[in-house]
């Protein structure tokens, strides 16, 4: 099975072996199969944050597709258990359609539920760590069924214990979120604040929820099939966090405001797309099959029929030119497999 098709990069070769898991006693069976032969394993889900590799994977590429969603309302708030391998985006639709707030500027992002709490999937002012409750997890290393209550996964931005100390450990296989019953919109984000800034009142999740869609299609973060510019992996790099006294030297060098966020005491997130532009890489650079976005700086796309190598060469040029110029190193945001 070629991995490209798994992928919204649409890069990446075969899987030696492929299983797909619908329940958990699937889940059992598949990672029974990975001991006795003694296999390496990657855990498959929506394949949006991907970059898998030209000669694919030398092992067992489990996806999980395990589907249900299942809620309970106590008063104020909601509790939705989520299987891991239902659409991310159904579910935030879902949620809003009833709603319940706590999601609804996580709209339009692509990939499974069970993706969520491993990068901490965050945008438009919210993160799903803000929200999740427990993730129910197979456990590899005891070979059992856990529930991780949200302390336990040691949420940060774009972080948890699942893709850095226990990396490898777990396969998440339902997510409890805990919304919030009649809720209003989180309008925090500049460009949500910048769309109602002539809005009576304070908009609906509906209305909120629709415009993060409308701002990420502007973007070309809204995955649109066929359009090339959404042959993308989102953001490719984590928007750097650097010491307030680099900030300082950046700011007085560049020509115009540098864009930044606070990140804590004596640190300052700068966005990785500014550094980028500044690198000379701006919106719709090519380097042969591979490119940038015409829309936004910070997705790298597969043009047309790019491997990932020529994904890895455009990268590594950033990566060094950002070096050079700012004494930054950027850190790619998508996980490399193979
Ligand atoms: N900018 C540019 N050029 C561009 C785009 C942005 O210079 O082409 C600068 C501008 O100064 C802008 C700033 O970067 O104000 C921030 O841009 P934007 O609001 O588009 O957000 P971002 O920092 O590039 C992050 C997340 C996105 C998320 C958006 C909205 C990361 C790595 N990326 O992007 O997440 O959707 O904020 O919250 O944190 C993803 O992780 O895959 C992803 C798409």
């Amino acid at each position: 099975v070629p991995l490209a098709s798994y992928t919204t990069f649409g890069i990446g070769g075969p899987a030696r072996w492929f299983i797909e898991a619908s329940s958990e006693n699937e889940i059992i069976e598949a990672v029974r199969f990975v001991r006795e032969q003694n296999l390496s394993l990657f855990v498959l889900g929506g394949g949006s944050n991907l970059l898998v590799s030209d000669s694919g994977f030398p092992g067992v590429v489990l996806h999980v597709a395990l589907r249900g969603i299942e809620q309970q309302s106590l008063g104020s708030v909601t509790r939705f258990s989520v299987a891991a391998g239902e659409d991310w985006n159904t579910f935030v639709s879902q949620a809003v359609d009833q709603n319940c707030g706590g999601i609804e500027c996580l709209t339009g992002i692509p990939g499974s539920v069970g993706g969520t709490p491993v990068q901490n999937v965050g945008a438009y002012g919210q993160e799903v760590a803000e929200t999740i409750r427990r993730v129910r997890v197979f456990d590899l290393q005891t070979q059992s069924f856990v529930d991780l209550k949200a302390q336990e996964c040691g949420f940060a931005y774009r972080r948890s214990i699942f893709n850095t100390s226990s990396r490898n450990r777990y396969i998440v296989t339902h997510v409890e979120y805990e919304l919030k019953n009649n809720a209003s919109p989180v309008v925090s984000y500049i460009d949500l604040k910048r769309y109602f800034q002539d809005h009576d009142g304070l908009p609906t999740l509906t209305e909120a929820s629709s415009a993060v869609r409308k701002i990420r299609q502007s973007k070309g973060m809204l995955i649109v099939p066929g359009d090339p510019d959404c042959r993308s992996a989102g953001s490719f790099f984590k928007n750097p966090v650097i010491p307030s006294g680099l900030f300082a030297q950046i700011a007085e060098s560049a020509e115009s405001e540098v864009p930044n966020y606070p990140a804590g005491e004596g640190q300052v997130k700068v966005p990785a797309a500014w550094l980028l532009d500044q690198a000379g890489f701006h919106k719709g650079y090519t380097m042969g099959k591979a490119g940038i976005s015409r829309k936004h700086t910070l997705a790298l796309i597969n043009r047309d029929g790019a491997s990932a190598s020529d994904i890895a060469a455009l990268r590594d040029a950033i990566i060094a030119k950002v070096a050079a110029k700012f004494e930054i190193r950027l850190e790619p945001e998508p996980v490399w497999v193979g």
